[in-house]
């Protein structure tokens, strides 16, 4: 029985701007995969780590990993991504060795999450809870509209803030129940964003444990000004 993290890296980062795939820009200096994947190797429940790469990137992302070594207590393995997140963890699980038990998905565009979150997910899921997601409440109001193109869109509903929750990764589950949701989960288009929504849909219970604001995602220029705040105030 171990616990392996898959990091889906395969993104090219549209929304972060022009340049290379997002998993590989630099924060102070060192890659974001690399960032992420010590993020993983840090806690002592992960003794392997699935790396997946952009689809033509698989060899390059495998040098630079070289490049930045972890130690010898964790095993990373590198494989070629998907065109949708959800592909590019169906790939990354497949590549699993048989006596991986417990699964840590974790976007490589959440470099920053402290090792306690790892950890306390983790610890959920090996205390027996099949799907356990870290999560913060929001700070915004959330509107629900009808989508136009053309002009305001209208307002539908209100949520209740209070029972809302902004979910992050690492998230963690039981193998078979992960695999099981990818296996049935059929998605159009931009397939799933989330893998707990995926097991969910089985009829599974799905948990929350708290999230950390250093755990954001890095998905837009103001991102990176964030996280290179969040690395200086580390080493400060
Ligand atoms: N991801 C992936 N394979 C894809 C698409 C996304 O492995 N085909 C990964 C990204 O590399 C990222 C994580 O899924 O670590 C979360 O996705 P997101 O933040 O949306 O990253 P990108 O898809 O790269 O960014 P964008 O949507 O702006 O293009
Ligand atoms: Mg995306």
């Amino acid at each position: 029985a171990r616990t392996a993290a898959v990091i889906p890296a395969a993104g090219r980062g549209i929304r972060l701007g022009p340049g290379a795939p997002k998993a590989l820009r630099a924060l102070s200096g060192t890659p974001m995969l690399v960032h992420a994947v010590r993020a993983m190797a840090a806690s002592r429940a992960v003794s392997l780590v699935v790396v997946v790469a952009p689809p033509e990137g698989a060899a390059e992302v495998r040098s630079l990993l070289d490049e930045f070594p972890l130690g010898e207590r964790t095993e990373v393995l590198v494989v070629p991504g998907g065109a949708t997140r959800q592909e590019s963890v169906r790939l990354g699980l497949a590549a699993l060795p048989d006596d991986v038990t417990a699964v840590l998905v974790h976007d490589a565009a959440r470099p920053l999450v402290p090792v306690d979150t790892v950890d306390a997910v983790a610890a959920a899921v090996r205390d027996g809870a099949p799907a356990v997601v870290p999560a913060l409440p929001l700070a915004d109001t959330v509107k629900q509209v009808e989508p136009r193109e053309d002009g305001p869109e209208p307002v539908v509903a209100t949520p209740d803030r209070a029972l809302l929750r902004a979910v992050q990764t690492p998230q963690g589950f039981d193998r078979a129940t992960l695999q099981e949701a990818h296996d049935k989960t059929v998605f159009d288009g931009e397939g799933a964003t989330d893998d707990a929504g995926m097991v969910e849909r089985l009829g599974v219970e799905v948990v929350v444990v708290p999230g950390h604001e250093e755990a954001f995602k890095v998905t837009r220029p103001l991102d990176l000004v964030l996280a290179e705040a969040v690395l200086a105030r580390r080493r400060a």
